[in-house]
């Protein structure tokens, strides 16, 4: 056996089959978008099941997606009572994707941003990785109509967090992304406390702490034409608040457990 053979051997042995992958879309407010991104998923990935998860969308979201289901029985909807933050309408999908046995979760926005056209590019990634990431910022990636001002806000996301977090990642805080299911099943999920978009920039540090292998994988992410963006101050302020205390936590373990290793 030379070393190749013993490289290929390791790989397979912690790398499993995919098994059926569940593409949750949270949605709220999502009209104009929710029937055209879910026959886009169906089309590129026709194995797929799709899982649109709504927080009761004052405009009638939820109601498209059920004639959706009716006439698809790879399209679910999970209904949940009033908008509760992306994270937990994320861990609610998460939740019904691993009671009903999916083994591969994958979180996608409604407005196309995240294109179905990509995704089997992702899967054929999480072949050999527990967790592939959609990135914007390695190279190959790119942003098509986004304001400047979003950019920013994006790049400074993703570089405090990496920062901070000591996180070797170039977009942390991205929404296209899948997983293993025996990744979420290591993550922890009910300690989750991340509401909004933090709760991605959660995810990836919890993956990368736990020693999972976190691969990215360059994406053109396309502002969306149709609805408004759900980004306000109160998310970002979450996340700036969230991402700094986990960062000082981190550092203030290592001083602590520097402190007890015993003296030789
Ligand atoms: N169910 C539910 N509940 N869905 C929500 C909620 C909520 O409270 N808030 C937002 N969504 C859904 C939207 O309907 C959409 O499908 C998706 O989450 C993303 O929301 P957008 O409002 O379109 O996000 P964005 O384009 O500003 O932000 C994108 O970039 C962020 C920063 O990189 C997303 O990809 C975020 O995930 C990402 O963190
Ligand atoms: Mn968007």
């Amino acid at each position: 056996m030379n070393d190749g053979d013993v490289a290929r051997t390791a790989q397979e042995r912690r790398f499993g089959p995919l098994g059926t992958a569940l593409v949750i879309i949270p949605t709220y407010n999502e009209a104009e978008n929710v029937k055209s991104i879910v026959r886009r998923v169906r089309a590129a990935v026709p194995d797929a099941h799709v899982l649109v998860a709504d927080d009761n969308s004052p405009d009638g979201t939820g109601k498209l997606a059920d004639e959706l289901a009716v006439e698809d029985a790879q399209v679910h909807v999970l209904h949940r009572k009033g908008k509760e933050g992306l994270g937990a309408a994320y861990l609610a999908g998460f939740r019904w994707g691993l009671e009903h046995d999916y083994g591969v979760l994958v979180e996608m926005d409604a407005d196309g941003s995240h294109q179905p056209e990509e995704l089997p590019r992702l899967l054929t990634a999480l072949k050999s990785a527990d967790l592939v990431l959609g990135s914007r910022w390695v190279p190959g990636g790119r942003v098509v109509n986004w304001p400047k001002s979003r950019e920013v806000i994006s790049r400074g996301g993703s570089f405090y967090s990496r920062v901070a977090l000591d996180l070797p990642l170039r977009d942390i805080t991205g929404g296209y992304r899948a997983f293993r299911r025996e990744t979420l099943e290591g993550l922890g999920l009910e300690n989750v406390a991340s509401q909004g978009y933090c709760f991605q920039v959660d995810l990836a540090r919890r993956a990368v702490k736990a020693g999972f292998q976190v691969v990215e994988v360059p994406i053109t992410f396309v502002e969306r034409e149709l609805g408004d963006s759900k980004m306000s101050r109160d998310i970002l302020v979450e996340a700036l608040w969230r991402v700094t205390t986990w960062g000082v936590g981190e550092r203030i373990g290592r001083i602590t457990a520097r402190g007890k290793r015993p003296q030789a």
